[in-house]
């Protein structure tokens, strides 16, 4: 009955190219240096002790890694990874129907955890510190709770909302970790690596400028990497050099720093509609037609990395370097050129 609550082992989006290029040992995954060591550590450990690896939580921006870390992690340990996602579990039931069906060791992972409904939320708890669960079977007199023994198992959490993470779901995890955005060298490494496998060949330029756009993340670097696989198989000879890679991107819009539609949409509502701010991330939030919580935890780290926004005790305010950008002088109002 469990299996309708394990979704694909990988995201839909994810095409058997993603699928090739998706390292599968530590060894293999570019960047996060940190995050990758703690993880082998932790894992080292429990296998020298024979144990099972206690819960883990990954955490930060969509497209940097977390799926992929959960099955290398599954990978290094020798185990089975069952993936399900927070939104598909409505009921305490389903969600005793994944944990009785684990193995002793099994990783569950469970993708956008903090979209899990409270109700089921509850139940994790003495799962992953006693691993037991009390459910209540009948209604009205009939009603009795019944404890169910679990495998002792590895809980795998990934989210790109951490702020909604509840704190006691949060203090369950042994281990929890920040995925960051990538440097441009992790990048072009990345692109170097997947060039290999779908057997194209690239210059460091060529490399370098597809690292470029990928704004800090190896999703975005596979898709831009694969349409200019396409582009050079099709205009030059299978070869991506920098101008072979810019004349590819250029075909598709991608901005040259690497920002996609909705942080422009962002840095120019903050320009234009609030006079450069500073704008509580509330109003933003409306103007633009996002989540609040969405905007600071995916969008605005990245913006504010790249020096593109500050964030202030007053609210957002667009840079210099974001006047800049879209050709206005700082402190200009809308419309008013250099
Ligand atoms: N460190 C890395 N080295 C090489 N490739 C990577 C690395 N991290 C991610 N990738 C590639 O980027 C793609 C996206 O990674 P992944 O699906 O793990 O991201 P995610 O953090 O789970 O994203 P989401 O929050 O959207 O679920 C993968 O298919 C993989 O090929
Ligand atoms: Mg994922």
């Amino acid at each position: 009955m469990s299996d309708r609550f394990i979704t694909s082992t990988l995201n839909k989006a994810d095409t058997e190219f993603d699928l090739s290029l998706r390292p599968s040992k530590f060894a293999d995954f570019v960047g996060q240096a940190k995050v990758r060591e703690r993880l082998q550590l932790f894992v080292d450990a429990a296998r020298g002790r024979g144990d099972v690896l206690d819960h883990i939580l990954l955490f930060g921006p969509p497209g940097l890694g977390k799926t992929t870390l959960a099955y290398i992690v599954g990978e290094a340990m020798g185990v089975n990874v069952k993936s399900t996602s927070g939104p598909v579990i409505t009921k305490a039931g389903e969600l005793a129907g994944l944990l009785t069906n684990l193995e002793k060791g099994d990783i569950l992972f469970i993708d956008e955890i903090h979209r899990l409904p409270k109700a089921v939320e509850e139940y994790l708890y003495s799962a992953m510190e006693d691993y037991v669960l009390d459910i209540v079977i009948d209604q009205g007199p009939n009603a009795r709770s019944v404890r169910l023994n679990l495998p002792k198992f590895t809980l795998i959490g990934a989210t790109t909302r951490s702020g909604l993470l509840s704190a006691p779901l949060r203090s369950r995890f042994g281990l929890a970790n920040r995925l960051d955005y990538y440097t441009p060298d992790e990048l072009m490494r990345i692109v170097q690596r997947s060039a290999r496998i779908v057997n194209v060949d690239v210059d460091d330029d060529g490399a370098a400028e597809i690292a470029k756009r990928s704004r800090g993340t190896p999703r975005i670097t596979n898709n831009l990497l694969r349409w200019v696989r396409d582009y050079a198989q099709v205009k030059a000879g299978n070869r991506i050099t920098r101008e072979v890679a810019d004349k590819a991107l250029s075909m598709l819009d991608i901005d040259e720093h690497g920002l996609d539609e909705m942080d422009k949409r962002i840095l120019e509502t903050i320009l234009h509609k609030f006079a450069g701010g500073p704008v509580g991330v509330n109003s933003l939030a409306v103007s633009v037609g996002e989540e609040a919580g969405t905007i600071e935890e995916v969008y605005e780290p990245y913006l504010i990395q790249e020096g593109y926004l500050k964030r202030t005790p007053q609210g957002r305010v667009a840079t210099e370097l974001c006047y800049k950008k879209f050709g206005l002088k700082p402190g200009a109002r809308q419309g008013e050129l250099f």
